[in-house]
C-alpha cells in the first residue's frame, strides 16, 4: 500500500483538470442468453452473481486502438481549445506487445509529435492514467493530456470460461485534463494508489510474457487466455477499493458523508454495493451502468461518468470518489468535484 497520500494543500505545480469527456462503445451486444446457448450458465446466474444483463464486444478485426481513437476524439470535441500536448493510454489488451498502443492512437488523432505511451494497471488504468496525467502536468511536461483508457477485454477472454465470459466486455473512456487551480470544478484530488504482487496470479495471462518465453517450455493453447479466481479476487476488492476510498476522502478533507455520487469501478454490482454500504454511501448516490456494459476493465470509471453525466445522474458540483480495483494486484482512488463538461 502506498504511504500517506500527497495532501492538497500544500501540492506543487498546477492541478489537472477535467475540461472534456468522451466514450466508446462498439456496437455488437452479447446477451446472457447469447452466452446460455454456448455455455453452461443461465441469465438468473449471470443477473444474481454479477448484476449484468448485456455487454458490448467488438467485431472480428477491431482492436483497442479502434476504441480508444473514438472515445479519444469524443473527449477532444467535448473539451475544444488546443491539442494536448501527451496522450496516455490505460490498457491491458493493446494492438500489439510492441510498440505500444497510444502512438498510433495519437497519429489517428492528428497528434502526431506529441508524447504518447501506454500504462498497464488492468483495471485500474484509469486511476493510475489519472495519477500520471497528473504528474506530467504538475511537473510542467504538458498543459493539456489526453487520458483513455480501453479495453477489448473480450479478445483475452476463453470462450469456454464461464466464470469470466460472463463478465468481462470492451468499451473505451476519454478525459482531457488541463493545467488549473486546485481548488476549481474538474480539479483532481489527492490520488491514493497501491499493489500487492504476492498476489499476481489471482488475475493473470500465464503466456506470451518473459517468462513463459524464456522457459523454453512453449505456451499450452490455453495459457494464452485470462484467468481469474473470482471468489479471492471478490474479498480484495472490496477491502482494497473500501480502504482506498476513505484514505481519499480523506486526503481530500471530506467525510464520506460528503460523497454525492460513488463512480466505483463496474466489476460486479454485488461488489459495489457492499463497498458502498461499507463506506455508508446510500444506493441513490452510487453511479451504475454493469447492467449493460459489464466489466470493461481500464475504460470502467470513465465510461460510467460519461455515461452518468449523460443521462443526468451526474451534475456538476456533484462531489465525486472514484475507486478501481484489478489484476496486480492493484487498487485506487480519488475526487473530484464535477465540472461542467458536455460528453462528446
Ligand atoms: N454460470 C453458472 N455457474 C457458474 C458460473 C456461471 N457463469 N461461473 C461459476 N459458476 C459456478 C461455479 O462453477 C461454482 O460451482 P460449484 O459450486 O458447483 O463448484 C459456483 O458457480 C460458485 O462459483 P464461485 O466462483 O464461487 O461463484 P461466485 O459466487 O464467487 O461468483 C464471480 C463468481 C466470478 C461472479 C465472483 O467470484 C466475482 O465476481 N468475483 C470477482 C470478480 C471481479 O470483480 N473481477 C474483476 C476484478 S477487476
Amino acid at each position: 500500500m502506498s504511504g500517506t497520500p500527497p495532501g492538497a494543500p500544500g501540492r506543487t505545480g498546477p492541478a489537472a483538470v477535467i475540461t472534456g469527456i468522451g466514450s466508446h462503445l462498439p456496437p455488437d451486444v452479447v446477451t446472457n442468453e447469447d452466452l446460455s446457448a454456448r455455455l453452461d450458465t443461465s441469465d438468473e446466474w449471470i443477473r444474481s452473481r454479477t448484476g449484468i444483463a448485456t455487454r458490448h464486444m467488438v467485431s472480428p478485426g477491431t482492436a483497442t486502438s479502434d476504441l480508444a481513437a473514438e472515445a479519444g476524439a469524443g473527449a477532444l470535441d467535448s473539451a475544444g481549445g488546443p491539442r494536448p500536448d501527451a496522450l496516455v493510454l490505460a490498457t491491458t489488451t493493446p494492438d500489439r506487445p510492441c510498440p505500444a498502443t497510444a502512438p498510433e492512437v495519437a497519429a489517428r488523432l492528428g497528434l502526431t509529435g506529441i508524447a504518447a505511451f501506454d500504462i498497464s494497471a488492468v483495471c485500474t488504468g484509469f486511476l493510475y492514467g489519472l495519477a500520471t496525467a497528473g504528474g506530467l502536468i504538475a511537473s510542467g511536461v504538458a498543459e493539456r493530456v489526453l487520458l483513455i483508457a480501453a479495453d477489448a477485454f473480450t479478445t483475452i477472454i476463453d470462450p469456454l470460461d464461464r466464470g469470466t465470459s460472463v463478465i468481462f466486455a470492451d468499451g473505451a473512456g476519454a478525459m482531457v485534463l488541463r493545467a488549473g487551480a486546485h481548488d476549481e470544478p474538474g480539479a483532481i484530488g489527492p490520488t491514493v494508489l497501491g499493489s500487492d504482487g504476492t498476489l499476481s496470479d489471482l488475475i493473470e495471462v500465464p503466456a506470451g510474457g518473459s517468462r513463459q518465453r524464456s522457459s523454453g517450455i512453449a505456451a499450452g493453447p490455453e495459457d494464452g487466455w485470462f484467468r481469474m479466481r473470482g471468489r479471492e479476487t471478490y474479498r480484495h476488492a472490496v477491502d482494497r477499493m473500501t480502504t482506498a476510498s476513505r484514505q481519499a476522502v480523506a486526503a481530500a478533507g471530506w467525510t464520506t458523508e460528503d460523497v454525492d455520487r460513488l463512480a466505483a469501478h463496474q466489476a460486479n454490482a454485488r461488489i459495489l454495493s457492499t463497498v458502498a454500504q461499507e463506506l455508508g454511501i446510500p444506493a441513490e448516490r452510487r453511479l451504475s451502468n454493469i447492467e449493460y456494459v459489464g466489466n470493461t476493465g481500464a475504460a470502467s470509471v470513465p465510461l460510467l461518468l460519461a455515461h452518468s453525466a449523460a443521462e443526468g445522474f451526474l451534475l456538476p458540483g456533484h462531489r465525486v470518489l472514484l475507486t478501481a480495483f484489478g489484476g496486480g494486484l492493484a487498487w485506487g482512488a480519488s475526487t473530484v468535484v464535477w465540472p461542467d463538461v458536455k460528453p462528446g
